[in-house]
């Protein structure tokens, strides 16, 4: 079970506050911490903060962007040691796109080592991740993954369907970019616009088929926003979701201009 509000850790290598707001993060509750190989030493940040204790309160979901099977179980083992613990709660094939897929569903690929390792007991759960609509349609309909990460804000929208399709077959739900991506909150502040980062995850929060939605923080004060958020929001009724949708757009037009 995971708190609808997860933590997105790519970033917080970049600042000193880093671990300061995993911590925090930690103590007001979340339990579900996104992070992958890539994310520039983001796994051993986590393996400090959560060194000596209370391992067993949160969730930690991780990634590898290799693509065969002896790349992946490579990297598994890297993850491992970097956050210090003897087994990884959600594995994540990173980032696959369309032109990927045979490779990493194929014999001597990426989940055939994440189904061995599965079997040894170095990782509970499956996960694919993609920006591409295509590539999570195929992932859904699988049936080997037990979830899926994709963007979901009023500025992508077309996973919306993606969305739905994994509630009915059972496939957790993980939202990155829910804010619009790294640095869309500083431009937003640039335009007339609703769309704060309170609204855009009140956007987010208001869809029922989401499992746990990630954004990207990296100082303490951002945690403690979108937790305040995330603990009194109402959701949105559909017309407001619409309205959101319009304004998105619109803003997306006056960007492309400038
Ligand atoms: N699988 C993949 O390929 C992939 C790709 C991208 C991201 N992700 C995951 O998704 C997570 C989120 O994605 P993201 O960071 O790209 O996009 P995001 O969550 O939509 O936006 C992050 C931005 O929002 C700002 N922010 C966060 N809380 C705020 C608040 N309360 N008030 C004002 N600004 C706030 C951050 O500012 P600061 O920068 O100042 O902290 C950052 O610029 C990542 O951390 C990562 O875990 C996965």
């Amino acid at each position: 079970m995971v708190t609808e509000l997860g933590f997105g850790a790519m970033n917080i290598p970049d600042v000193m506050e880093g671990e300061e707001t995993l911590r925090k993060a930690l103590e007001l509750g979340i339990n579900f911490i996104d992070t992958a190989r890539v994310y520039r030493g983001s796994e051993y940040l986590i393996g400090k903060v959560i060194e000596g204790g209370r391992r067993e309160s949160f969730i930690i979901a991780t990634k590898t962007p290799r693509r065969s099977r002896d790349g992946a179980l490579n990297d598994l083992d890297k993850s491992l040691k970097s956050l210090g613990i003897d087994k990884i709660d959600l594995y994540q094939l990173h980032d696959v796109s369309p032109v990927d897929w045979n490779q990493v569903m194929g014999k001597e690929g990426a989940l055939e080592g994440l189904k061995e390792a599965r079997e040894q007991g170095l990782i509970d759960h499956i996960g694919l991740t993609s920006h591409t609509v295509e590539a999570l349609e195929k992932a859904v309909d699988s049936g080997e993954f037990e979830t899926v990460l994709l963007k979901y804000s009023p500025f992508e929208r077309e996973t919306r369907r993606i969305i739905s399709l994994a509630k009915e077959r059972d496939v957790g739900v993980i939202v990155m970019k829910p804010l619009g991506g790294l640095g869309m909150p500083a431009t937003l502040r640039g335009y007339e616009t609703h769309l704060d980062p309170k609204t855009l995850l009140r956007y987010v929060l208001s869809n029922p088929a989401i499992s746990v939605v990630i954004p990207g923080v990296r100082f303490p004060w951002e945690v403690e926003e979108n937790v305040a958020l995330a603990k009194s929001y109402e959701p949105m009724a559909s017309e407001e979701i619409g309205l959101c949708d319009d304004e998105a757009d619109a803003l997306l037009g006056k960007m492309a201009m400038r």
